[in-house]
């Protein structure tokens, strides 16, 4: 036995080193293969989330998006015409001066010609306001939509990568989205008084020395609605305006969800605090502000194209004088507060080129934290 080995001892190691290697190599390349086909599962696996994500997502965003479009846009914009129609009621002021034109004893020169003022002040008010209250609440709306769906699909991915339970994915809380989206309503319950002031206060400025008998032609009525415009945005600081739109304090305006009042502690902020400060951010960005600059110019062309219909094109083009101008002007400031579904205005906005791509970019970027 011993001579066998001595005699073959080498060709046994190497017999022995032939076969190990060749175990060792058949167990890499088995564990290889398996890691390989796991590997390959768990990107199947992967991939199947993914779809499962993007279709969960999309499902539920289009579902916000319809809930914005029939619900919360609708509502709001009937919400708004009516409080303007009654903090801004122009036919009192007409019926006062019609009685005064017919019954010649019942108004001096002096209050005829006040009543005049205010009627030419609150017109203007009312189209400008009702034409920007109409463009911003309709981008805030959609910018309310685009921040839930971005937080929808991180907080699904977020999810299923931890529990591979699609059930139990830590969806936002329907609470949360829905004060989210009735935040839309601040402007019309709270912010709406101090609006109409400031932007009575941007017309009475524009509008100082023009007489009832001055003409107004095409290019003055939109040189003056513009500056009514430029002169109400850049009051004040800078994005005063956001004032308007939203609480400055989050937790003060949502009252209904802070009943835990006891913790006085700087607690973790809600989810609907930090979608409203999400909202915020994106207002009040340099890029939201171009956006809104371009829609209320847009805005204004159109309802320029919709004015010189309603005055009969040849009149306005050679210019009406004023006091012949308002009646038509109040009538427009209803047109603009039309119906959602019917609103040109909200549909024009909508569909510009730059929106579109805005609203795109915004639900594809990841909020700042
Ligand atoms: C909601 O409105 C937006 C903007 O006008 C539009 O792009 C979208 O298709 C609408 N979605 C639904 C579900 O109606
Ligand atoms: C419109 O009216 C303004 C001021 O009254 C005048 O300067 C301008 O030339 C008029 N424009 C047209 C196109 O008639």
């Amino acid at each position: 036995m011993w001579e066998f080995w001595r005699r073959h001892k080498r060709k046994v190691y190497v017999t022995l080193g032939v076969v190990g290697s060749g175990y060792l190599l058949y167990k890499l390349y088995d564990g290889h293969r398996r890691r390989l086909s796991d590997l390959e599962r768990e990107l199947a696996d992967e991939r199947r989330n993914e779809e499962l994500i993007r279709s969960q997502v999309k499902a539920h965003f289009e579902n916000i998006q319809g809930i914005a479009n029939s619900t919360t846009l609708p509502h709001v914009m009937r919400n708004l015409r009516s409080r303007i129609e009654e903090e801004l009621d122009l036919a009192l002021l007409t019926e006062r001066l019609m009685k005064g034109k017919y019954q010649p004893n019942t108004l001096t020169a002096a209050e005829k010609l006040e009543l005049w003022e205010r009627l030419k002040i609150l017109t203007f008010t009312r189209i400008v306001l009702s034409l920007w209250a109409t463009t911003v609440l309709s981008l805030y709306i959609r910018v309310q939509v685009n921040i839930l769906g971005r937080h929808l699909y991180i907080d699904t991915a977020h999810g299923l990568g931890t529990s591979c339970q699609l059930d139990e994915a830590d969806l936002i809380d329907r609470d949360d989205e829905q004060q989210f989206l009735a935040s839309a309503d601040y402007l019309i319950n709270v912010g709406l008084p101090a609006l109409i002031s400031s932007f009575e206060t941007a017309a009475s400025e524009v509008l100082k020395g023009k007489q009832l008998k001055d003409f107004f032609n095409t290019t003055l009525l939109h040189d003056t609605v513009l500056r009514i415009l430029d002169t109400f945005m850049s009051m004040g600081s800078p994005h005063h305006w956001l004032g308007f739109l939203m609480p400055e304090h989050f937790k003060l305006y949502n009252s209904a969800a802070t009943s835990s009042s006891s913790n006085t502690e700087p607690s973790p902020s809600s989810k609907f605090e930090q979608l409203m400060l999400e909202a915020q951010a994106v207002l009040s960005s340099s890029e939201f502000e171009n956006i809104l600059d371009l829609s209320l110019k847009t805005a204004v062309d159109v309802m320029m194209e919709d004015v010189t219909v309603l005055c009969g094109e040849t009149n306005l083009k050679l210019g009406i004088p004023l006091a012949k101008l308002l009646p038509r002007l109040a009538h427009m400031s209803r047109i603009l507060l039309e119906e959602s579904n019917r609103n040109r205005y909200i549909q024009v906005v909508q569909d510009m080129p730059e929106v579109e791509m805005f609203f795109t970019l915004l639900y594809a970027s990841t909020p700042a934290s």
